[in-house]
């Protein structure tokens, strides 16, 4: 992916954010913070841990030390606060986001419209919903059907599909096989947008290519381009949350 697709984790959660509910934060703001010494990264460790601040760098309370960056999303209800107390104990910083809910909104996915989709403008660097990917899927199978079928692999818990790609030149003989899973863990989007990318890759270049011709002549690949079906659509509606880790995913 060229860009830098970036998951990141608010740590901790305050308590009005209520599980599976839409989470609002605006005028909440990510301040860049870096500790000159130990005071002052000890300080950033209390008020990390008692104001239950999301942590986004370093991954740990324990892990900020001096010298070291520390991103941290303040509520916008701290913000002021917060900001005074860090001029008053000289700590230096600066606004790396000065409204989240703006970023989200901004790469927030419209649950509500879904485009139609096309093989020559489907977009691999992007995030796609559930249902464009069941549309891709039966694209690909119908316009690669010399080298790929789709199969049915089950059905989740909530009763959707999963289906996977058999990828390979037809044979007599024996072929090995190489299985390829994605969206496994509903949050870890970027698998799922993997996957969709590699079949593309080898769909578009299986011919010109020489090696992967001969490979696809020894080898099916099976590839589940999304595993997890309930869990990712349980991301795109909700806010991607486990064990008390909330995450909100844009390209920044
Ligand atoms: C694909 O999506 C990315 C991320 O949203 C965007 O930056 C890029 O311009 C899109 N590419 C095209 C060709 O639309």
């Amino acid at each position: 992916m060229k860009s830098v697709a970036c998951i990141i984790c608010l740590l901790g959660s305050l308590l009005h954010e209520g599980f599976g509910l839409k989470v609002q934060y605006n005028g909440d703001e990510v301040l860049k913070i870096v500790p000159q010494n130990a005071q002052h990264a000890q300080y950033l460790q209390d008020i990390t841990t008692e104001l239950l601040l999301d942590l986004w760098k370093p991954p740990t309370p324990e892990a900020i030390h001096a010298g070291g960056e520390v991103h941290l999303r303040i509520p916008s209800s701290h913000v002021n606060q917060i900001k005074d107390s860090l001029l008053q104990y000289n700590i230096p910083h600066n606004v790396l986001i000065d409204n989240v809910q703006q970023l989200v909104d901004l790469h927030k996915v419209n649950e509500k419209t879904t485009t139609k989709v096309s093989l020559e403008t489907y977009n691999y660097t992007k995030y796609h919903p559930m249902d464009e990917i069941y549309e891709w899927m039966e694209q690909i199978k119908q316009r690669h059907g010399d080298v790929v079928t789709k199969h049915y692999l089950g059905q989740t818990y909530e009763r959707r599909s999963i289906y996977y790609f058999r990828i390979g030149y037809p044979s007599d003989k024996k072929k090995k096989i190489m299985f390829v899973d994605c969206g496994f863990h509903a949050r870890e989007w970027i698998s799922v947008a993997f996957c969709q990318w590699f079949v593309n890759e080898i769909v578009s270049t299986h011919r010109s290519n020489t090696v992967l011709n001969n490979v696809l002549k020894e080898v099916d690949l099976y590839i589940v381009p999304i595993f997890n079906v309930d869990g990712y659509i349980y991301t795109w509606t909700t806010v991607r949350e486990l064990h008390g880790i909330h995450c909100i995913s844009f390209i920044y």
